[in-house]
């Protein structure tokens, strides 16, 4: 009742409804009408109440897969979005449903007790000011094609960073999103399947949205899109703008196998192509020059002794000459 309540809202795009038109529509009294809008105002929907009935208006502070929903223009992604107010890790929750739930679930939350980032580092995750999510995908590609969904998911948060905010937002190859020299969201991509079958494949996006303050050992390398920009950003709007763009790279990639799509992005928005760089191993650094990223998405570069190679997401960290890049 309460989510076909919130359709209704949602449909009128802003307009009111009348108590007595949803009353009609659902079949109930307006006091029951009145009863679970109480409620969904209470699960933070900004529902306006004035004598010519009710309507949705922007809310700004609380993520709700409703308002997410509202704004979504393909309907095979997001259409199952599972919300919580606090999770241990959303991959981790990805994980344990994805043979249950239809491909282009979505897993949000608030908070993660637990987030994790990639090479078994912890993920900060504080809770309301960012965008933690893992998207459900059950691609039949062969598991060594999975490396490159973390390209179109790097490609969608850039295109719509810089949408949103106006923020010169840069692909640090192969999983992170960088603003002027720092981190503002991570990528971990999981991956379940057979030697040549892909089972199921999780995409985890970190975003650093509203974050206000960092503790000092991340303030060097992070940043959120609040303190670039000093303006708030609508979680809602963003997460559903980020959807929107990976379902239609995601559905170039796997119904066309148009991978250039994703690639040119993430060629024009690097943030290492035709830099110097250093590979980092444990404790082994090396540098090199970055020279473009190949179609299967390696990082193409070139050592010191001129020696061309291609490198692997997963292998290396990359960091700049500078800093973080
Ligand atoms: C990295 O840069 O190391 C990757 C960070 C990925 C963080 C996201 S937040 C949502 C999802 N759940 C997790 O536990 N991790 C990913």
């Amino acid at each position: 009742m309460k989510e076909k309540m919130l359709e209704a809202l949602y449909e009128k795009k802003g307009d009111y409804i009348s108590g007595e038109e949803l009353a009609n529509l659902f079949g109930v009294s307006r006091t029951a009408i009145w009863k679970h809008m109480n409620q969904i105002k209470l699960e933070g929907y900004n529902v306006e109440t004035t004598k010519k009935g009710y309507r949705i208006l922007d809310a700004n502070e609380k993520l709700l897969p409703m308002d997410i929903k509202a704004r979504l223009e393909a309907h095979n992604f997001g259409g199952n979005i599972l919300h919580f107010e606090s999770i241990d890790s959303t991959n981790n929750h990805a994980k344990k449903i994805a043979y249950e739930v239809p491909e282009g679930t979505i897993v949000i939350s608030e908070e993660q007790q637990a987030g994790r980032g990639r090479m078994g580092k912890g993920w900060s995750s504080p809770k309301g000011e960012g965008i933690w999510m893992s998207i459900i995908l059950k691609p039949m590609i062969p598991p060594t094609e999975a490396s490159m969904l973390t390209q179109v998911a790097a490609a969608a948060v850039c295109k719509a960073i810089r949408e949103a905010t106006g923020l010169p937002a840069l692909i640090k190859w192969p999983n992170d999103i960088v603003v002027n020299g720092k981190k503002v969201c991570g990528i971990l991509t999981e991956m379940a399947g057979e030697l040549n079958e892909v089972s199921y494949i999780i995409v985890g996006i970190g975003i650093n949205v509203n974050i206000s303050y960092f503790p000092e050992e991340l303030r060097l390398n992070a940043t959120s899109l609040l303190l670039e920009n000093k303006e708030k950003i609508n979680r809602n709007y963003l997460t559903a703008l980020i959807i929107n763009k990976f379902a239609a790279l995601y559905s170039a990639f796997i119904e066309e196998r148009n991978f250039n799509l994703s690639l040119d992005i993430c060629r024009v928005y690097s943030a290492v192509i035709g830099k110097t760089i250093y590979l980092v191993r444990g404790e082994e650094r090396q540098q090199v020059l970055a020279l473009d990223i190949t179609d299967e998405g390696l990082l193409k570069i070139r050592q010191s002794n001129g020696e061309e190679t291609t490198i692997i997401s997963g292998e290396v960290s990359i960091r700049g000459e500078e800093g973080y890049i």
